[in-house]
């Protein structure tokens, strides 16, 4: 999770004409709260910001003081957690983010795997695990969609998995509408192929073509909790979602990773991320491209 960058004069001035000041104890219990349910380490100079971004949280539930909030958290800590998580992280995301993974998918991936799964049943699973809004999930519905085109004599059975923490932004996942400005990373044919014009009160507008919806499922998911799902998965998504966690957290969710992936499996990780000194499951195979080894490492 990105820990939202900066933080207005506006907020923190806020916070003497409202009165809510977070307290020594206040921001210790939320510092423990953070790690223990979503795994993120919050630095004490992080203090102003997690006040600043909470204020609009505790005024929206009608709290006059972050004690109240609290014990909100102590007294019902999972039904409140995705929206905290969503209040003191960004949830930044585009479509076709660091391109090269989808050229690694498009060139070279994507046509092994129907090569290779199209006398086996045709089972493709991807998962975008820390989806955001669904510019990722979509992305990736996008090239599949081209990849199985001329193939649906072959029955393939693909589907990619979007699961977030954030209720808001699966929200915004599950409308599949987008504003034209944020379609800069697609082509000009992809916009035209995949994405739907709105008119009237939806000018202004994009909204994702039906095909590309039927093979994406969207799902609240904590990575931190139990995943109701088996896999294997052909290759998972965690891209720019472990940044802040801390190193514990980061070893345990890779190490699941690894369970749900065969030998030869990718996982693909954000531009400031890495298995280095983390996990060695997996063998790096390009930018911030793993692939899981068929053995233990020597
Ligand atoms: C910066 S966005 C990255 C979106 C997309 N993967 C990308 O690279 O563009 C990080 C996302 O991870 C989600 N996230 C952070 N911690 C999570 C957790 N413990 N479980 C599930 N999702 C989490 C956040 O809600 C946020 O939407």
């Amino acid at each position: 999770m990105n820990l939202a960058a900066g933080i207005s004069a506006g907020e923190i001035g806020q916070a003497t004409v409202d009165g809510m000041v977070l307290g020594d104890g206040e921001f210790q219990f939320l510092r423990s709260f953070v790690l223990q349910h979503c795994g993120i380490s919050l630095g004490e100079q992080k203090r102003q910001l997690v006040q600043g971004r909470l204020q609009r949280r505790l005024r929206a539930l009608g709290l006059k003081h972050f004690a109240g909030y609290c014990e909100l958290l102590r007294s019902d800590p999972q039904s409140e957690l995705g929206e905290l998580a969503s209040a003191i992280s960004t949830n930044v995301t585009s479509f076709f983010r660091e391109m090269h993974h989808y050229d690694l998918l498009v060139n070279e991936l994507l046509p092994r795997w129907m090569k290779e799964k199209r006398g086996s049943g045709g089972r493709l699973r991807i998962w975008s695990a820390g989806c955001s809004s669904g510019e990722e999930p979509y992305a990736l519905a996008m090239v599949l969609a081209e990849a199985l085109e001329g193939h649906a004599s072959a029955g393939f059975d693909a589907r990619i998995l979007a699961t977030d923490l954030s209720p808001q932004a699966l929200a915004v996942a599950r409308k599949g509408m987008y504003p034209l400005e944020r379609l800069s990373g697609i082509s000009d044919e992809r916009r035209k192929r995949w994405l739907l014009r709105g008119a009237g009160e939806f000018e202004g507008l994009a909204s994702i073509h039906p095909r590309l919806r039927e093979l994406v499922t969207i799902q609240p998911l904590n990575l931190l909790h139990d995943w109701p799902m088996k896999g294997p998965f052909d290759a998972i998504f965690c891209r720019n979602v472990v940044i802040y966690f801390d190193q514990p957290t980061k070893q345990r969710l890779f190490r699941r990773y690894a369970e749900l992936l065969p030998a030869g499996g990718y996982l693909f990780l954000g531009h400031s991320e890495s298995l280095h000194g983390i996990n060695d499951d997996f063998e790096l195979i390009g930018r911030t491209v793993y692939r899981k080894r068929t053995g233990r490492p020597p």
